[in-house]
């Protein structure tokens, strides 16, 4: 049986082929979906009258937008840092305390520490939290674990919340987030464990969708990052990188030369990479809650825009660069740091977004066919609700057609 919403003040519906600043936004409008998903979408007053007779509910003149895709998370973490938020209040750097040990190698400590159980109680916590603010669908990071179990673990813990969280889970196998403690004066050893031990297990059990290296001087080369990430491609992980977040280390050339799904940070890409990205339509993903916690000038967001590279917004949650998984705050954030627009921010988490972790074909707007995961906004349009920055403007999110919060 379809069910239709009805009264919806503005429909953002983010469809693909629009400009990236193009909301393809229908004012007074209506949807229809049957089961899991869309069957129709338009104004209220096109409704088929074959749709008039079913259940009908009523949007109160609200905004409704496709469920929000956060592409960029690392999720499954033990422990938090609040400490090293406090000593870079007083100036000292990110770089600095993971010098000193701190950073994600104490963040690796305490995951190593931690039960699947645990992990997967706080992963359902956070998620449970993340829907409520209209997130649909989620891209979770390993990372923290760097060695064979305890990376599969990480895993794991993400294939348990994909069965039993309402929201979609896209897991992303980065054990080359950095060379662990026991590797440092080994690395080339760590390197031949991922690509040998790693990959090959992470691909059998199709324990991830895609495959991440944190390019930088204090974690990866550009030729290990090439190494891992072809391997990773040959056993079918599309390629991701963490790329130019601390210096250019020329990490989105290596995106564009892979043809990654996305780069992401490039706070301090050049122009070559961004004409590079843009050559080769390489997602950049712009984490501005990353850069306002360190304190580092954000990705030129507006700049990667009008050379024509696609611009994804996420969270990049994880306990050290960036402790808040709040996507609207991040799509704020994007506006006010990047200068994006709402429009291009709205876009950028939701249809970009689902390009970037490989879903747009069902996810990340609304069109007859694909999903019917949205979110109802308290918010007359999309330039209202990211300018007046509330703790939570969403007040129903939809996956799959059934309510999985309401206010
Ligand atoms: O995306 N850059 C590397 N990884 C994370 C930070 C992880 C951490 O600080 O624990 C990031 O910012
Ligand atoms: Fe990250």
């Amino acid at each position: 049986m379809p069910t239709v919403l009805r009264n919806i003040g503005l429909l953002a519906s983010c469809r693909a082929e629009a400009a990236p600043s193009d909301l393809f936004a229908i004012e007074r409008a209506a949807l229809v979906w049957n089961g899991p998903l869309i069957t129709w979408v338009g104004r209220d007053e096109d409704l088929p009258e074959a749709y008039r007779a079913a259940t009908a509910e009523d949007a109160g003149g609200r905004l409704v937008v496709p469920g929000l895709v956060d592409c960029h998370t690392h999720l499954a973490f033990g422990g938090w840092r609040a400490g090293e938020f406090s000593e870079r209040a007083l100036g000292r750097t990110y770089s600095e305390i993971a010098e000193a040990g701190g950073g994600i190698a104490s963040t690796v400590r305490q995951t190593r520490m931690a039960s699947e159980a645990e992990l997967l109680a706080r992963g359902r916590g956070f998620l449970d939290e993340m829907v409520q603010l209209g997130v649909t669908a989620v891209e979770c990071k390993s990372g923290y674990g760097l060695t064979v179990d305890q990376e599969l673990k990480l895993l794991q813990v993400y294939r348990q919340l994909a069965e039993d969280s309402a929201a979609t889970i896209v897991p992303t196998f980065l054990g080359a987030h950095v060379v662990p403690a026991e590797y440092r004066e080994h690395r080339d050893r760590y390197v031949s464990l991922l690509i040998e031990e790693l990959i090959p297990a992470v691909a059998r059990d199709r324990l991830a969708r895609c495959c991440d290296v944190f390019v930088e001087r204090s974690a990866f080369t550009v030729a290990e990052a090439r190494r891992i990430l072809t391997a990773g491609a040959a056993a079918g992980l599309a390629p991701k990188l963490h790329a130019d977040q601390l210096s250019d280390g020329g990490g989105a050339l290596l995106a564009a030369e892979l043809g990654a799904w996305s780069a992401d940070h490039l706070e301090h890409v050049s122009d070559e990479g961004i004409a590079a990205l843009a050559a080769a339509q390489v997602v950049a993903v712009s984490l501005p809650l990353a850069s306002l916690y360190l304190r580092q000038p954000p990705m030129p967001a507006r700049r990667l825009l009008e050379a024509g590279v696609p611009v994804a917004v996420a969270t990049d949650f994880n306990p050290g660069s960036a402790p808040s998984f709040h996507l609207p705050l991040a799509m704020t954030l994007a506006c006010t740091m990047q200068g994006m627009t709402p429009a291009e921010s709205l876009r950028g988490a939701t249809i970009v977004a689902a390009r970037a972790i490989g879903l747009a074909d069902m996810h990340g707007s609304i069109e007859a066919g694909k999903r019917a995961d949205f979110a109802v906004i308290d918010a007359p349009d999309v330039e209202h609700w990211l300018y007046h920055f509330r703790a939570n403007a969403c007040v129903r999110t939809v996956i799959g057609g059934n309510t999985a919060w309401a206010a």
